[in-house]
Formats: structure tokens, C-alpha cells, sequence
């Protein structure tokens, strides 16, 4: 049943990929066979069977490779810095992956994030730009782990955001994309980022209770002076009428 469905198949997956491909095809074919009829030769209908017992019109089908592509990050608090990233990424290929750093790589390359593992990959899996996940990759792409990207995940392109990604002695920790010719950049978003908000509920709860000792200590003294800054900072990522429809679903 299988084969039968199969063999009839490609008729309509003809029509619907390749539309004007398939009408030529289809134009040529019935000239062959109305000449060959003509002059005593075959028909039609055999000259369409061996076309399709061959497989030609399956491999025709025009059929694009899909392109996978895949961003890595904390995605600590989520907000909509990380959701245009995502949204970008998503534009340079067909299916995104994305893989949420682990709690230990973040502890050792940028301190402890606020939410754990499993709450980041979480928010990550609800976003609609978001096909698959991979949790607790790692902070820096090493060779072992790109090449289990590409071989074992089919990725296509590695994505990060333009502002650099530096590890704790100083080097790119996307070099060996780069170096493979693997590596795309998306613009990132002015404004925001998961430092930036940790900072600001810390002003918020300076200003409401006065600034007790913890959050002086966490702020490391400035705290005034980085409030301040903080709260005159304005956001860039406008919600003009383009915005709206590039997070919208289309409609
Ligand atoms: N990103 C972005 N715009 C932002 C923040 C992040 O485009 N305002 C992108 C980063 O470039 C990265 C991805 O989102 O490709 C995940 O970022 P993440 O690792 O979570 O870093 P930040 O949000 O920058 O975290 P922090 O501010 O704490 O460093």
C-alpha cells in the first residue's frame, strides 16, 4: 500500500513544487506520445511508466535543503533582546537550534545566572522561532562540540550576536566557526540585556528601601551613580508599526 501511494505521489508533489517545471514536462510528454502514436511508435501511457518507474520525477521534485542554523546563550531573565536574536537567527535559515548554556559554564564565564537550567530552557522552548533545543551547552564552541553540531545535528551556520563574545582569558569563544567558514552575526538589540535588569531591580529595591547594605554590596559602592545612569537610559528598540510586524505571526 505504501509503494502505491508512493508511485501516485509524485504527480501531485510535481504540481505543487515546481508548477511550471511540471506543466512543460507534462506539455512535452503528451507531444512525445501523440507523435509517437502518430508515427506507430509507443504511446503515452508506456513512455510515462518507465519515467516513473526510473525515478526521474522524484529526484526533479526541486525540493531546497532545509538550512539549520544554531544560536547558543544564557537567555537568563528572558526579555526581547534575546527574543530578536532569536527572531533573526530564525531569518537566516529554516529550523533554529538553540542551545541554553549550563548553569556551571556560566558560573565560570560570567558569574551565577538568576534563573537556573531547566526555567532558561524553558522560556527558550516557548518562543515560536525556537525548533529544538539543546540543553546545557556549552559557553565557548570547542572543536569536539562543533563538529557534533555539524555531524550529529546537521547544523548549517553557527549564530551569534555582533558584540563580542569574549572567554575569561580574552579569546572569541566563536573563533573555530569563524575559522570554519560556519559563522553568521545578527544585529544585537540596543538597550537591554540580562546584567542590565539584574541592575535595575537592584536600583528598585535601593530606592524603596532606602539602600540597606546588600544591595550597596552587591552594587560594589557606585550604586548611586549606576542607578542613576540606569535609569536614565533609554531603550532604543522602539514598537514602531515595522517592529510590530516582524514579531507578529504574519497576519
Ligand atoms: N543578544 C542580543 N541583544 C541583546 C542581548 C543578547 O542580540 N540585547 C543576543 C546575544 O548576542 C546572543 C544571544 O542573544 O547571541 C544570547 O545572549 P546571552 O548569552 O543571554 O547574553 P546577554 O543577554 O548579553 O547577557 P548579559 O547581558 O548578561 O551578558
Amino acid at each position: 500500500m505504501a509503494m502505491e501511494y508512493e508511485s501516485n505521489n509524485w504527480i501531485w508533489d510535481g504540481v505543487y513544487y515546481c508548477p511550471r517545471l511540471f506543466g512543460g514536462l507534462m506539455l512535452t510528454a503528451a507531444l512525445l506520445g501523440l507523435s509517437t502514436t502518430y508515427f506507430g511508435g509507443i504511446g503515452l501511457f508506456p513512455l510515462s511508466y518507465v519515467w516513473s518507474d526510473s525515478g526521474i520525477f522524484h529526484k526533479m521534485k526541486c525540493e531546497k535543503k532545509r538550512i539549520r542554523v544554531y544560536m547558543d546563550g544564557c537567555f537568563d531573565l528572558m526579555h526581547y533582546g534575546h527574543a530578536n536574536a532569536l527572531r533573526q537567527a530564525k531569518a537566516l535559515g529554516d529550523e533554529l537550534v538553540v542551545g541554553v548554556v549550563s548553569d556551571e559554564e556560566i558560573i565560570a564565564n560570567k558569574g551565577p545566572p538568576v534563573l537556573p537550567m531547566e526555567e532558561r530552557l524553558a522560556l527558550v522552548s516557548g518562543l515560536k522561532w525556537v525548533d529544538q533545543v539543546i540543553a546545557n551547552a556549552p559557553y565557548a564552541i570547542t572543536e569536539q562540540f562543533m563538529n557534533s553540531l555539524f555531524n550529529e545535528h546537521k547544523i548549517d551556520y553557527i549564530i551569534h550576536g555582533d558584540d563580542p563574545c569574549l572567554l575569561p582569558d580574552g579569546s572569541d569563544a566563536y573563533a573555530l566557526a569563524k575559522k570554519a567558514g560556519r559563522y553568521k552575526q545578527i544585529k544585537r538589540t540596543e538597550g537591554v540585556s540580562s546584567t542590565d535588569i539584574v541592575g535595575r531591580i537592584l536600583c528598585s529595591v535601593k530606592d524603596t528601601e532606602g539602600g540597606g547594605d546588600y544591595t550597596s554590596t552587591l552594587l560594589n559602592g557606585d550604586s548611586g551613580e549606576r542607578c542613576h545612569s540606569q535609569r536614565a537610559q533609554i531603550s532604543q528598540f522602539l514598537p514602531t508599526s515595522q517592529r510590530i510586524v516582524q514579531f507578529s505571526n504574519g497576519k
